[in-house]
C-alpha cells in the first residue's frame, strides 16, 4: 500500500515507480501544458529564476509565452516553424505517455485520471494516456469566467500599418477567445464489470448528484474564485471549488481512498482531498511550491480542526444530558 497524506518532492517520473501498483483510487492532475518548459526534466536553475522574479513582484507569471501554434500575431509561419511546432507537441505526447503508464499502474483496476490541459494539446494528451493502457471515458469542459482574445486583430493591424481599409476587417481575428478548459477523463480497465469492480475496489463510478438534485453533466461552470491565500505565488492555480467538484465526482467519501496529483503546483487537489476526507499523495518538482503546499496543507488541517471543534462544543452545550454525542 502507497502511504497516505504525503507530499513528495521530485520528479514524478522518478517518484511514482515507488508508490504500490494497484493503490491509488483516482488520479486528478494539472500537468504543465506545452506553454514552456516542455521536457523530461523542468530546469531547476529557471524554474528558480522565475519564481524568484515572482516572488519579488518583477512578475506576476511564469509562464512567459504562449504556445507554439496558437496563432500569435508575430512570427513568420515557414516550413522550420510548422516542423518545430509538430516536433514540440510530439515530445509531449511522448512525456505524457512516460508519466501515464506510471499512474496506470499505481491506480486500482476501474480507477479514473483527470487531466487538466488546453484545447488545443488535450487530443495529445488523451491518445498519450490511451497508449499507455487507459481508455477514453469523457472530456469534461471546465467553463472557466474569463478569457482575453490574444492573437492578431487584423483590423488594428492595419491600422498600425496605415493601411486605409482597416475598417473593412472589423471582427476578423487570428483566434476565438479561449472560455474553457478540458479535462480528459480516462479509465483504467475494471475488473469484469462496474459492479464487480465496484463491490471490490469502490472506484469507477461517477458521483452525479448535485446539490440541487439535478444529474451532474461533462460541463463544470460557474464556479466561485477562490480567494488568495498568504503564501501562494503559483501561476496556474485552479479554484478549490473545482478540485472539490472533482473530488467528489471520482472518489467515494472515505480516508482508505488516496488521490493522486503528479503535478500538485500549489497543492489545490490535495487540499479538496483534505478538505473532503479523502487521503491524498502529491508530487511536486520545485521545492518552493512543496513549501507552499505544506503550509497550505497544514493552515487547513489547523482550520478543520477549528471548525470540528467549534461543531463540538455547540453540539455539547445544545445537547440534552442523555443525547449528548459521541466523538473518537
Ligand atoms: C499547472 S501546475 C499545477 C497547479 C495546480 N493545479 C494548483 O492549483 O496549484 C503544474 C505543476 O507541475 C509541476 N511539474 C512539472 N513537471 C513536473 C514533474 N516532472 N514532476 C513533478 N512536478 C512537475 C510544476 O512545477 C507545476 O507546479
Amino acid at each position: 500500500m502507497s502511504e497516505k497524506n504525503q507530499v513528495i518532492l521530485g520528479d514524478c517520473q522518478e517518484v511514482l515507480p515507488a508508490l504500490a501498483a494497484n493503490s491509488i483510487s483516482a488520479c486528478i492532475t494539472d500537468p504543465p501544458y506545452n506553454y514552456e518548459f516542455v521536457g523530461h526534466k523542468w530546469d531547476a536553475n529557471e524554474i528558480k529564476r522565475r519564481t524568484q522574479r515572482v516572488q519579488n513582484g518583477d512578475s506576476k507569471t511564469l509562464v512567459k509565452n504562449i504556445p507554439y501554434g496558437s496563432g500569435l500575431a508575430g512570427g513568420v509561419r515557414n516550413d522550420r516553424w510548422y516542423e518545430r511546432v509538430r516536433e514540440n507537441i510530439r515530445e509531449y505526447e511522448k512525456w505524457c505517455l512516460e508519466w501515464g503508464k506510471q499512474v496506470f499502474r499505481v491506480l486500482k483496476p476501474g480507477g479514473l485520471i483527470a487531466v487538466f490541459n488546453s484545447t488545443r494539446t488535450v487530443a495529445h494528451v488523451q491518445v498519450a494516456l490511451e497508449q499507455a493502457g487507459f481508455y477514453a471515458r469523457d472530456c469534461i469542459v471546465y467553463r472557466r469566467h474569463s478569457g482575453i482574445p490574444k492573437g492578431l486583430n487584423l483590423s488594428a493591424k492595419l491600422k498600425q500599418k496605415n493601411y486605409s481599409n482597416y475598417r473593412n476587417w472589423l471582427g476578423w481575428h487570428s483566434c476565438l477567445r479561449n472560455e474553457w478548459e478540458a479535462i480528459v477523463v480516462l479509465q483504467k480497465p475494471l475488473e469484469q464489470n462496474y459492479l464487480t469492480t465496484f463491490m471490490k475496489y469502490e472506484v469507477g463510478l461517477f458521483y452525479t448528484e448535485n446539490e440541487d438534485g439535478s444529474f451532474q453533466s461533462n460541463v463544470i461552470e460557474n464556479i466561485p474564485r477562490t480567494q488568495e491565500d498568504d503564501f501562494n505565488v503559483h501561476c496556474t492555480v485552479k479554484p478549490i471549488a473545482l478540485m472539490e467538484k472533482l473530488v467528489k465526482m471520482f472518489v467515494p467519501p472515505s480516508t482508505n481512498h488516496i488521490v493522486l496529483d503528479p503535478f500538485a503546483g500549489s497543492g489545490t487537489t490535495l487540499l479538496a482531498a483534505q478538505n473532503l476526507g479523502r487521503s491524498y499523495i502529491g508530487i511536486e518538482i520545485v521545492p518552493e511550491y512543496v513549501e507552499i503546499i505544506e503550509r497550505r496543507l497544514s493552515a487547513n488541517r489547523k482550520t478543520l480542526c477549528d471548525a470540528s471543534d467549534r461543531y463540538r462544543k455547540l453540539a455539547v452545550a445544545n445537547a440534552e444530558p442523555e443525547n449528548l454525542p459521541l466523538f473518537d
